[in-house]
């Protein structure tokens, strides 16, 4: 029997039941990708519930304001995914009357979809034969073959792609991309895969070579970038002043003002800086609290951050909107302000 035989059999015995497996609509398929990119099932599945929940439709979804659909997806992060997700529905709706479109082409120019998730909704939603390549499949293709091409390389997508298609069954290659992307997940996982377990530990390249934890190969390493942000929660009675971004990791979300400098200061001299004096010009207020310093990991950014309670007399700070204290949880922000604010038990 042949790897692709060997993967579904093995996929029919061990598949978790997930609801987007359950269903050909495009519109629930489509949300579940976009879930799932960058996010482990485990996280993903209380999202994408509660997604359905609240927009059954296409056209629930279209039909939202912005601020509600960001708030559902708080704590996920990757926010461009949610406003691309809004986005497309929107046009879908106004486009194609809510109709989701069938061909590959056609998903592939939908904005925030890209070629896996153009295969993955072409291939779950309308069977049609096109081969998935996430991180899952690379890493199952790339140790059971043994590809050294660095899959973040052109050439090395293009060979993964050739070998990823020419695995694809010509009959039900839906079930076969779930059942590599499964397998990914469950057994050929990133750290401390099931080797000892697995069906094709006699022919695996890797396992037989001694060389699992070497493959995928990757050529760019991630650069991660050190940030030092103060938010300032400015208060006035029972006011708080707060913005929503329009660009950068948090676009579309709701954040505290922030002054941020290029290296850690102490609050002394966050005081005394140049950024500081330029916030606070005519402003009165009186400094109440300093949080220590809390480290937020991001895949880009690591953020040293402090959050400063300041009491002032301000009726109104220009270019930010006033809301109650008691309001602030109904706004979308960061998964970072959230924990602060559930932490210190602030609204
Ligand atoms: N990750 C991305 N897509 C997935 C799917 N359809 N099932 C399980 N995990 C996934």
């Amino acid at each position: 029997m042949n790897f692709s035989l060997n993967l579904v059999k093995w996929y029919n015995n061990n598949k978790r039941d997930l609801p987007w497996r359950r269903t050909r609509d495009p519109y629930k398929i489509w949300l579940s990708e976009i879930i799932l990119h960058q996010t482990r099932v485990a996280q993903g599945l209380p999202y994408y519930n509660n997604f359905i929940t609240h927009y059954p439709t296409i056209f629930d979804l279209a039909n939202a304001s912005e601020d509600s659909v960001l708030k559902l997806w708080q704590g996920l992060g990757y926010y461009s995914r949610a406003r691309n997700l809004h986005y497309t529905a929107k046009l879908i709706c106004k486009k194609y009357a809510g109709i989701f479109p069938t061909s590959h082409d056609e998903i592939l120019m939908l904005k925030g979809v890209g070629l896996y998730t153009a295969s993955a909704i072409s291939s779950f939603a309308f069977k049609l034969r096109y081969a998935v390549l996430d991180g899952n499949v690379i890493r199952v293709l790339s140790r059971i073959y043994g590809v050294y091409s660095y899959y973040d390389s052109t050439i090395g997508k293009k060979d993964l792609l050739i070998l990823a298609e020419k695995k694809l069954p010509i009959k039900d290659s839906d079930i076969y991309n779930q059942a590599i992307m499964e397998f990914g997940a469950l057994v050929c996982k990133p750290k401390k895969p099931k080797c000892i377990d697995c069906i094709f530990n006699e022919t695996c390249y890797a396992f037989n070579r001694s060389v699992v934890n070497e493959l995928p190969r990757k050529l760019k390493k991630i650069k991660v970038t050190n940030r030092y942000i103060n938010f300032l929660i400015i208060s006035h009675k029972d006011i708080v002043y707060i913005i929503k971004k329009q660009k950068g990791i948090w676009s579309g979300l709701y954040t505290f003002p922030f002054i941020e400098h290029s290296k850690m200061l102490d609050n002394k001299d966050v005081v005394l800086s140049k950024e500081w004096s330029d916030f606070f010009t005519n402003i009165n207020f009186v400094i109440h609290h300093v949080s220590t310093c809390i480290i937020h990991k991001l895949s880009h950014q690591k953020l040293h951050v402090k959050f400063w309670h300041l009491k002032s007399d301000l009726l109104n700070l220009e270019g930010y909107k006033p809301i109650k204290f008691s309001k602030l949880n109904e706004y979308p922000v960061s998964r970072l302000i959230d924990i602060y604010l559930a932490d210190n038990n602030i609204c």
